[in-house]
């Protein structure tokens, strides 16, 4: 509590494989990026007070006024807000949010966000208590109720590695990620709205399946053949998804980029065709990426309707990723979200 000045950083992440599986208790396959958002500033008694250098407006709250979160304008600031009732900081602080990460492309920028916010906070409890923080922070804020990939993902990155997630339990293996590939990000151009994107409606389908067959993960093809219609296929891409990350996680150990490729390809049939949360954009995108010589497979990712299409390939196979869309990204395996005090 003596240092008066703070930087803290929290990265974004991109999933590899494992779309929509987290709130079913399934599997991810993601890593944290060197994309991210960093907040500078000084401690000082009763306020929050911040400006950003990509969102709008000057965000000034005080300690004890965090229950308009609902009508908070700037809009930003209802993540501020909805944090500050988490973490109940013992002071405030005057910071700056720098971002290198876009918004509303499922890159989490809203995680890293509520995670940054967590730590400028003097946040003081466990990476998985933080990590269920920011997930309670995002209901309270938007009203999103998502699971816990991208909280998990910032938390517990690791520098060089991917990471295999099971969200029956939350426990994470740190796969190395290989040296000779890239994973290169492009946005489609289409922003993505997650409140507005029928996010909600996909996880009851999933836990009405549940319901009738039992936990997806567990689930085999044949199970969901006991189901109709839309909740058939949604839960036919979740038990289907956990398969291919369960695999892809066995390949990614082995080196072998071919297999993973394929199965990404396979995991973004799979959320545009049972799943439901491509667009054609992201469809031809995808599509322009899997014919680039030295791209193993492609595949939207995050909660789709829009945003971004992660893509794994030889190194350098495609050294200009701002080349396809105009906005695209090499990123690499990156460490969690920490606080550095000046
Ligand atoms: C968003 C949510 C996550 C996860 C993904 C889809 O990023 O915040 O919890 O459900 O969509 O995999």
């Amino acid at each position: 509590m003596t240092n008066t000045r703070f930087v803290v950083h929290a990265p974004g992440r991109v999933n590899l494989i494992g779309d929509h599986t987290d709130y079913a208790g399934g599997l991810s396959l993601p890593c944290a990026i060197d994309l991210g958002i960093t907040i500078e500033g000084i401690h000082q008694p009763d306020r929050l007070e911040l400006q950003s250098d990509a969102l709008e407006g000057v965000v000034s709250i005080g300690l004890d006024s965090t229950n308009t979160i609902a009508t908070l304008e700037p809009h930003w600031g209802r993540y501020v807000a909805a944090v500050a009732q988490e973490v109940r900081p013992p002071r405030g602080f005057t910071g700056t949010v720098t971002s290198t990460l876009p918004t509303g492309a499922g890159l989490s920028s809203s995680a890293a966000l509520e995670i940054a916010l967590a730590l400028a906070m003097e946040f003081a409890g466990s990476p998985i208590e933080l990590a269920l923080l920011a997930q309670r922070a995002e209901l309270a804020a938007v009203g999103v109720p998502c699971g816990l990939l991208d909280q998990l993902s910032i938390v517990f990155g690791r520098t060089g590695h991917a990471m295999v997630i099971d969200f029956a339990d939350n426990a994470i293996e740190h796969v190395p990620f290989p040296e000779n590939l890239d994973i290169v990000v492009v946005h489609s151009g289409q922003e993505r709205q997650l409140a507005d994107s029928h996010y909600a409606e996909r996880r009851t389908s999933c836990e009405l399946a549940a319901n009738r067959i039992g936990p997806l993960p567990a689930a085999t093809i044949a199970d969901t053949n006991s189901l109709d219609g839309e909740t058939q296929r949604r839960a036919r891409h979740v038990v289907s998804e956990c398969e291919r990350v369960r695999q892809a996680a066995a390949a990614l150990r082995d080196n072998d980029p071919i297999t993973v490729g394929q199965l990404m390809t396979q995991s973004h049939a799979s959320l545009r065709d049972d799943f439901e949360v491509s667009t054609t954009v992201l469809d031809d995108l995808v599509t322009t990426l899997h014919a680039t010589p030295g791209v193993y497979g492609a595949r939207l990712t995050g909660a789709g309707f829009g945003g971004c299409v992660v893509a794994l390939c030889d190194r350098g196979a495609i050294s200009n990723p701002n080349s396809i869309t105009g906005r695209g990204w090499i990123v690499h395996p990156s460490d969690g979200a920490r606080r550095t005090t000046l």
